[in-house]
C-alpha cells in the first residue's frame, strides 16, 4: 500500500484554500493509503511568538482536522515537536546542503526581493526541515497545494544528495497536486492565504463568515447585464464546492443577466454553510474535549516515532555515528 505524508502549519485558522488545496485530499486519502499527517509546529516557530497562540492554534488545527473527518485510527496524526527526530535529521541535511541551493527557495527569494534584512536562520532553513519531515517517513506521495511544489522538489534533491554521499537510504517522494484546486483564490482574487488577509475561514462564526464572503471583490458590471462567470471570484469559489448541476445553474444565472453579485455571494455563503454543516457541528463538540484531542496526538506521536526512529537510525549508521 502506498504511503502518504503531509504537514500543515498551525499558523492561523484553516481557510477554504487550505481545505480545498490540501486538507480535503489528506482526509480522502486515508481511505486508500497508509497516511501520516502532522501539525508543523516547528515550522510555525518561524512566525509565532507567543505560547498561547502556539497552543491554541495547534489545538484548533487538530480539532479542525478531526471535525472534517480525519480518522486517527487510520491516519497517524501527530505534532511535529513531539518528536526530536525531525530537528535531528534537519541538522544532518543542513551539513550536506549548499547555501546557493537553499537560496533558490521562493520564500527566501520573496523575502530578499522585499528587502527584508531580519530573516531568521529558521526561515532560511525551512525547506530543509521540511525535507527531514518528509524523508523520515519514506512516503511515496506528498499531497500539497501548488505553492509547496518547490519544497517537494528540494526534498527529492536532498534525498538524492544524501543517497549519493552515504549510500541508498531515502526514498524520493512525488508531490501530489490537484490541478483544479492548486491555487484557490482569496477574497481579493489573489491566492487565498493567511498572510494576505484575504481568507474565508471554514470554522468562523456565521457573522464573520458572512463578512468575509461579502468582502469578495467583484467587477462593476451592472446588475441587469450578463456577467462572465469564469472571471468572477465568487463563481470561482462556488464551483469548487458546488456539485456540477448547481454550478451549471449558477453559470446560467450569470450569463442571463439580472443576477447581482450580492445574490451570488449569498448563494456562496449558503453553500459554504451547508457544505461544512456537519463539520462545523462536530467542531463545536470536539473543541470542548481537550483531553480527547491531546490523547489522539500523543498516540499518533508514539506511532510516528517508531517509523521516524528507524529511518534516523539507518541514516546515522550510514554516516558513521553508530
Ligand atoms: P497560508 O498560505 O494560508 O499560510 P499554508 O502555507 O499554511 O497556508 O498552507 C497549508 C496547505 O494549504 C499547503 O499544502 C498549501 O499548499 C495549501 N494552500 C494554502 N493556500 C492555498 C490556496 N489558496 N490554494 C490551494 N492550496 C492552498
Ligand atoms: N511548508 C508546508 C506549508 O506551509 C507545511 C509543511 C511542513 C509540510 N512540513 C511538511 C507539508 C512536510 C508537507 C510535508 O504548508
Amino acid at each position: 500500500m502506498k504511503r502518504i505524508l503531509s504537514g500543515i502549519q498551525p499558523s492561523g485558522r484553516p481557510h477554504l484554500g487550505n481545505y480545498l488545496g490540501a486538507m480535503r485530499q489528506h482526509i480522502e486519502m486515508q481511505e486508500k493509503f497508509e497516511c501520516f499527517l502532522f501539525i508543523a509546529d516547528l515550522h510555525a516557530l518561524t512566525t509565532v511568538r507567543n505560547a498561547e497562540d502556539m497552543r491554541s492554534q495547534t489545538f484548533d488545527l487538530a480539532v479542525s482536522y478531526l471535525a472534517l473527518g480525519l480518522d486517527p485510527t487510520r491516519t497517524v496524526f501527530f505534532k511535529q515537536s513531539d518528536l526530536s527526530e525531525h530537528a535531528e535529521l534537519c541538522w544532518i541535511f543542513d551539513c550536506i546542503t549548499k547555501m546557493p541551493f537553499v537560496e533558490r527557495a521562493h520564500a527566501w527569494k520573496d523575502a530578499q526581493n522585499k528587502g527584508k534584512k531580519d530573516i531568521s536562520v529558521g526561515l532560511f532553513n525551512y525547506p530543509i526541515l521540511q525535507a527531514a519531515d518528509i524523508l523520515l517517513y519514506q512516503p511515496d506521495l506528498v499531497p500539497v497545494g501548488q505553492d509547496q511544489k518547490q519544497h517537494i522538489e528540494m526534498t527529492r534533491d536532498i534525498a538524492q544528495n544524501f543517497n549519493n554521499i552515504f549510500g541508498e537510504t531515502f526514498k524520493t517522494p512525488e508531490a501530489e497536486i490537484k490541478e483544479e484546486v492548486a491555487i484557490v483564490p482569496g477574497t481579493d482574487g489573489m491566492k487565498m492565504s493567511k498572510s494576505y488577509g484575504n481568507t474565508i475561514e471554514i470554522f468562523a462564526d456565521e457573522k464573520t463568515l458572512k463578512k468575509q464572503v461579502m468582502s469578495i471583490v467583484t467587477s462593476s458590471v451592472p446588475l441587469e447585464d450578463p456577467k462572465d462567470p469564469e472571471s468572477c471570484n465568487v463563481f470561482n469559489l462556488y464551483k469548487l464546492i458546488a456539485d456540477p448541476k448547481e454550478t451549471k445553474e449558477m453559470e446560467d444565472l450569470y450569463q442571463k443577466g439580472g443576477f447581482g453579485y450580492g445574490e451570488a455571494k449569498n448563494a456562496l455563503l449558503q453553500k459554504i454553510l451547508s457544505y461544512f454543516a456537519e463539520a462545523r457541528e462536530r467542531y463545536e463538540k470536539i473543541s470542548n474535549k481537550k483531553d480527547f484531542v491531546h490523547d489522539i496526538l500523543n498516540e499518533g506521536a508514539k506511532k510516528a516515532k517508531k517509523v521516524a526512529e528507524k529511518t534516523l537510525e539507518e541514516a546515522k549508521k550510514k554516516i558513521g555515528y553508530i
